[in-house]
């Protein structure tokens, strides 16, 4: 398979190494606003090719992949569908809009294409989809990250809020994940995966706790419905060099290539 990958920063660059090593991978065409980052991964990856325009490769490829932006996101999941591609999103806060959501739902079924959105940073996916074929109460998730993570945020500085200045955890969002995902779209990916799983993006309740102690990004999932209840946490390792992202999301996106590529799917 052909691929093509829009952005190559933690999680794309994590996801091409690995996907170097698959052998049902040839070529994967990568475009980022930062050209060296891409021609910097081609030392180590020799499928790696270099593209600027999605319209000069769009006929060579099959799926395309956003690790960039939600911008990216909005830009590039119609103009894969359009082109009759599948594309695996990262930046799910993108649907977060109602009519972007809808039309890219459109698109899909007009073009025969899939939408793919990984797990990403969480656990706990696979249960939601399943509590949601009977009624569900309530969807909460409580996400805790270290200051770092949360450094120019205009909801935060709107407010005078300063984590840095944190000495216990607060509590800096109490609210729906659609005003989650607004106010903290490269924080909060999670609510918005968890929204499209399960009861939408109003019901899902969500709090962001800043923790000055913590040195992981934790999310707590609770689910109650008619099924019962479920109670799960993922405390993820943080890049390095990328408080933001948790390691587990790119491998989410590993895991999801290998699905597509592959012909047993667990957990489906
Ligand atoms: N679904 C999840 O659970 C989850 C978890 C973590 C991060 N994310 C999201 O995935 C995306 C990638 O995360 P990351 O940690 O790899 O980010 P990153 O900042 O490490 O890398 C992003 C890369 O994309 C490039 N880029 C940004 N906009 C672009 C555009 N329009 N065109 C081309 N290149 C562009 C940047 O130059 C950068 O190299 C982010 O939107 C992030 O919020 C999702």
């Amino acid at each position: 398979m052909k691929v093509c990958i829009i952005g190559c920063g933690s999680i794309g660059s994590t996801l091409a190494k690995a996907m170097e090593e698959m052998d049902e991978i040839q070529t994967m065409y990568i475009a980022d606003n930062s050209k060296e980052r891409v021609i910097s991964l081609t030392d180590k990856c020799k499928k790696v090719v270099y593209f600027e325009n999605f319209e000069d490769i769009v006929n060579n490829i099959e799926l395309v992949i956003e690790a960039a932006s939600q911008e990216a996101a909005k830009k590039y999941t119609p103009l894969a569908l359009e082109n009759g591609k599948d594309i695996l999103v990262m930046s799910v806060g993108a649907f977060v809009n109602d009519d972007f959501r809808g039309k890219c739902k459109i698109l899909a079924k007009q073009n025969k294409c899939r939408i793919y959105i990984p797990a990403g940073a969480l656990c706990g996916i696979d249960g939601i989809g399943s509590a949601v074929q009977a009624e569900i109460e309530e969807v909460l998730l409580i996400s805790y990250k270290p200051p770092d993570a949360f450094q120019d945020i205009k909801y935060l500085t709107k407010r005078k809020i300063d984590v840095n200045s944190f000495k216990r955890p607060q509590i800096v969002f109490n609210g729906p994940a659609k005003d989650a995902v607004k106010h903290f779209p490269k924080n909060i990916n999670v609510a918005a995966t968890i929204s499209l799983a399960g009861i939408g993006f109003e019901k899902t309740r969500v709090k962001i706790v800043v923790d000055p102690n913590a040195t992981r990004n934790t999310h707590r999932i609770i689910v109650k419905g008619k099924f019962g209840e479920i109670e799960c946490k993922a405390r993820n390792l943080p890049f390095p060099e990328n408080p933001k992202t948790s390691y587990l999301a790119a491998l989410a996106a590993i895991s999801a290539v290998k699905k597509i590529v592959g012909n047993v799917w667990v957990g489906v």
